[in-house]
């Protein structure tokens, strides 16, 4: 669901590159929102948060004059995509960032079925009805760029977050797909492979008892949003910042495909 939007910020020169960039209230969204506007694009902001969001956009204009339109919209919510192509209106977007998602952890078996849609439908659904919404005018234009924020994840089944795994295989494997797909276009899809990074998704994602992140430094949001621009605008397939997960994204096929749950498991099981 939207809400009315707010062109936060005067309008900058009409010929600056224009991004929409999901989930950009905080942690990778903003900061990759942050890097782009410092880059020279213009902005269109979605979230919930309308109210960081409109922080966002008060600081990046008074520091690079970026022009900012902040939308509202709860894209775990059927129906949420539609109602933000039409707020858009002919907008141009140049830069689509797909970066909004959540996680839960714990047993599949036992989590909350409400939130299990929510998840799916803002991972993966979402994901794709704004992709497909704004392809076709850059396809047009001969020009864009898609950044697809998934995880190293999406590498390996996943259990004690089951879904959230397999919602960012989903990425992964549509990202490289549409890459390919639109090969000569002047189109690119990239698909950023995090491993764990320092922001409020570990405690959304109720993960705080993880040996993947309990007691580990994890690489911040501004590092992540460097690496994963950086690779966009150069049209990189994938996109994984940090040597050490790029072992382990690629590990899983070296190994017998049996042995990847277990190993995964052990990985992210409660240090109590
Ligand atoms: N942090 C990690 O360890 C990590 C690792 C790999 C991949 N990732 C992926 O990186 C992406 C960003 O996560 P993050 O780490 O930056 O998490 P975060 O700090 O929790 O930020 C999540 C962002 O998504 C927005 N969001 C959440 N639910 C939404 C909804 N229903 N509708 C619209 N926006 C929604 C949040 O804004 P509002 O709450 O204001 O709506 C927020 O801006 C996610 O796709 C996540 O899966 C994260």
């Amino acid at each position: 669901m939207s809400t009315p939007a707010t062109p936060a910020t005067p309008a900058g020169p009409a010929d600056r590159p224009i991004a929409l960039v999901t989930g950009a209230s905080g942690g990778i969204g903003e900061a990759i929102a942050r890097r782009l506007a410092a880059e020279g694009h213009d902005l269109v902001l979605v979230a919930r948060s309308t109210d960081k969001l409109r922080a966002v956009a008060d600081e990046l204009a008074a520091a690079h004059g970026t022009s900012v339109m902040v939308l509202a919209s709860d894209l775990g919510v059927p129906g949420a995509v539609p109602a933000l192509v039409a707020e858009l209106g002919d907008r141009r977007v140049d830069v689509l960032v797909n970066n909004a998602g959540v996680g839960h952890y714990g047993p599949f078996v036992e989590a909350d079925p409400a939130r299990l849609t929510q998840m799916l439908q803002l991972n993966m659904v979402a994901l794709a009805e704004l992709t497909r919404a704004l392809l076709p005018a850059m396809v047009a234009r001969g020009s864009g760029r898609v950044l697809q924020v998934a995880s190293t994840a999406a590498f390996m089944p996943g259990p004690l977050m089951a879904g959230y795994y397999a919602t960012k295989a989903f990425v992964l494997s549509l990202s490289e797909a549409l890459a390919d797909e639109l090969g000569g276009t002047g189109v690119t899809v990239t698909a950023l492979c995090p491993g764990p990074i320092a922001t409020g998704f570990q405690s959304g994602a109720d993960m705080g008892s993880s040996k993947l992140v309990r007691g580990k430094t994890l690489m911040t949001a501004e590092e992540c949003a460097t690496v994963a621009v950086r690779a966009m605008m150069r049209g990189r397939t994938i996109v994984i910042p940090g040597a050490t997960n790029r072992v382990q994204a690629f590990s899983p096929r070296l190994m017998p495909r049996r042995l990847v749950p277990r190993i995964v498991r052990r990985a992210q099981a409660p240090t109590h």
